[in-house]
């Protein structure tokens, strides 16, 4: 039996702590979507057309995680999601993931609305700009990074506006999504309001 759990939002918005717990919590399988972006946008970075790159990514290219998490490759990822065709390139392992036997977890900006608008239960986890700012640059000075706090808050509303503002699978909640603003969460209970919203849909 499938079941879809879509989990939408902003960068830095705490989505991927959530998601994995979430997945944890109910033995599900969790796809991150922002890394299939992340793996076309570095190999933009590297010389290869993103399209080309979107059709022929593999397993492989999604593996170097700490390159793929740097804000270089951030901000190319956000650049060719913009691209409808590098989009619909990575739609149908998106859509055959979500509907594996035994339940998933899928991650990004556009799966309640657009990958999985079918999706049992849907989240759209959010947080002031600011908020995200300060909890990307405390993640990057503790990796050794030299960001400062106003590069950090200008990369994340640039990522922000070139998100929302695309004409292809903007990013905005699903009208059922339900919304959890985490700005003034812990952790824990960020988790645990999100599994409750879950819940609510497993009867
Ligand atoms: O979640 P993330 O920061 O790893 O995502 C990187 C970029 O990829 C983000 O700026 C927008 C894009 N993305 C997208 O357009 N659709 C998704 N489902 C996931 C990510």
């Amino acid at each position: 039996m499938s079941f879809t759990i879509a989990i939408d939002g902003p960068a830095a918005a705490g989505k991927g702590t959530i998601s994995k717990a979430v997945a944890a919590h109910f033995g599900f399988a969790h796809l991150d979507t922002g890394l299939l972006y992340r793996a076309v946008g570095a190999k933009m970075l590297a010389g290869v057309e993103p399209l080309e790159a979107a059709q022929t990514l593999i397993a492989e290219d999604l593996e170097n995680d700490a390159h793929l998490r740097t804000a270089d490759v951030a901000q190319a990822a956000s650049r060719v999601a913009v691209i409808p065709e590098v989009r619909a390139a990575l739609l149908d392992f998106q859509r055959a993931f979500a509907r594996r036997a035994g339940g998933a977890v899928l991650d990004g900006r556009d799966i309640g609305t657009v990958i999985c608008p079918q999706a049992e239960a849907k989240l759209f986890v959010t947080a002031s700009a600011e908020v995200r700012a300060e909890r990307r640059f405390l993640e990057l000075t503790e990796k050794g990074g030299l960001a400062t706090r106003e590069d950090v808050l200008r990369d994340v509303k640039e990522r922000d506006a070139r998100d929302m503002n695309r004409a292809d699978a903007p990013l905005k909640p699903a009208v059922d999504a339900v919304i959890i603003d985490t700005s003034a969460l812990s952790i824990a209970d960020a988790i645990a309001a999100a599994i409750t919203a879950v819940e609510a849909k497993r009867i």
